[in-house]
């Protein structure tokens, strides 16, 4: 078999804002209990954001963390990459502002926008630079401040988000082609636009002028939820010759609990194999799937070998995973 470029994770970091709110909180503010919101979504608590704390800042510290454990220098990333659908400004991209703040002033850097499967988009294209030759060293990072698009009077929707930021630095090594290989195995995104009505923001510079506040039908994306992600993880596994008896750790976007326990059943995995933060951080949107990656490096849970399954669905919708090899 001959060689391949395989884009390799080696190093993870998260930020989270200091504020931490728990359910009790927003119970003393909309029609909703701690009860309600832990039983119909895992959720306990969730961090936001300090006035003046934008998601560049939060992106940022999650960066350095991924920085110092893989042992690179920013100098050494030659493409940063923020999934995000909070960005400081309309434009430039929140990646430049990470890339100033880092020092950085040589290299790529832009953002996409796929809301929570953002990671996952993210990180394909990253990976596709890599095998392309664009670059040898990527920072892939997911950052969000969904409480400032948060209808704080809209209890159906206002427990489910939270704000953080997790980050990942990804390297070009030499592969065989072959499923035990080290690194991303195999991705794959999809998009449909007719649900734009399902999930989606009531506002933005080139409509209403203002930024608007997410509105979300959320039985509905329920049930999408769980049917696109086991169809797009399976698809995942078959493209790196793979199936879900070789998954080690589900690595999720973490929306609700309930999804993650249907999306595991339907693939015949017990969620004893899925890697949970709902309960800590609720929905962070695109920094889900990088927060809960780092969480189970860092607690020792993903040992070196280990397959990784990675998924995402969100507005749009979009929705994707990737194999992973550790
Ligand atoms: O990250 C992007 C993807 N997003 C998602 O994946 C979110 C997917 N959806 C969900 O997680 C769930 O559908 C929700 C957690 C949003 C809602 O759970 P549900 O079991 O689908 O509840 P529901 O919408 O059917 O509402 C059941 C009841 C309703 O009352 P009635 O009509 O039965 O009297 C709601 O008004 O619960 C009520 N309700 C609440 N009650 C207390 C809705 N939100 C709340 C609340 N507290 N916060």
């Amino acid at each position: 078999m001959s060689g391949v470029t395989r884009s390799r994770i080696i190093g993870t970091g998260v930020y989270l804002p200091a504020r931490v709110m728990e359910n009790a909180e927003l119970a003393a503010q909309v029609d909703t209990s701690d009860e309600w919101i832990v039983e119909r979504t895992g959720i306990r608590r969730r961090h936001i954001a300090a006035d003046g704390e934008f998601t560049s800042d939060l992106a940022t510290a999650a960066a350095r963390e991924a920085l110092l454990a893989a042992g690179v220098d920013a100098e050494a990333i030659d493409l940063i990459i923020v999934a995000t659908a909070t960005p400081d400004q309309t434009f430039p991209a929140t990646a430049t502002r990470v890339q100033a703040k880092l020092g950085m002033t040589k290299g790529i850097a832009f953002d996409v926008a796929a809301v929570c499967s953002g990671f996952l988009y993210a990180l394909t294209v990253a990976d596709a630079m890599i095998r392309a030759g664009q670059g040898r060293t990527a920072l892939v990072i997911g950052a969000e401040t969904f409480s400032r698009i948060l209808d704080w009077e809209d209890r159906g929707t206002c427990v489910l988000f939270g704000d953080g930021a997790g980050a990942v630095v990804l390297r070009a090594e030499a592969g065989r082609g072959l499923s035990t290989d080290k690194g991303i195995l195999a991705t794959r995104l999809h998009s449909d636009g007719r649900y734009n009505e399902l999930l989606y923001v009531d506002g933005g510079p080139g409509s209403t002028g203002t930024t608007g506040k997410l509105r979300m039908k959320g039985k509905e994306v329920f049930r999408h939820a769980v049917t696109n992600l086991s169809e797009v993880m399976l698809e995942t596994l078959g493209a790196a010759g793979l199936s879900a008896k070789d998954v080690a750790w589900v690595i999720p976007h973490q929306a609700n609990l309930r999804i993650l326990e249907g999306t595991a059943r339907k693939l015949g995995l017990g969620i004893d194999r899925v890697v949970v933060t709902v309960d800590r951080h609720a929905n962070t949107s695109a920094a889900s799937v990088p927060l809960a990656l780092d969480t189970a490096v860092r607690d020792g849970r993903i040992r070196d070998g280990d397959l990784l399954l990675l998924e995402a669905m969100g507005g749009g919708f979009t929705w994707g995973a990737a194999a992973v090899r550790w």
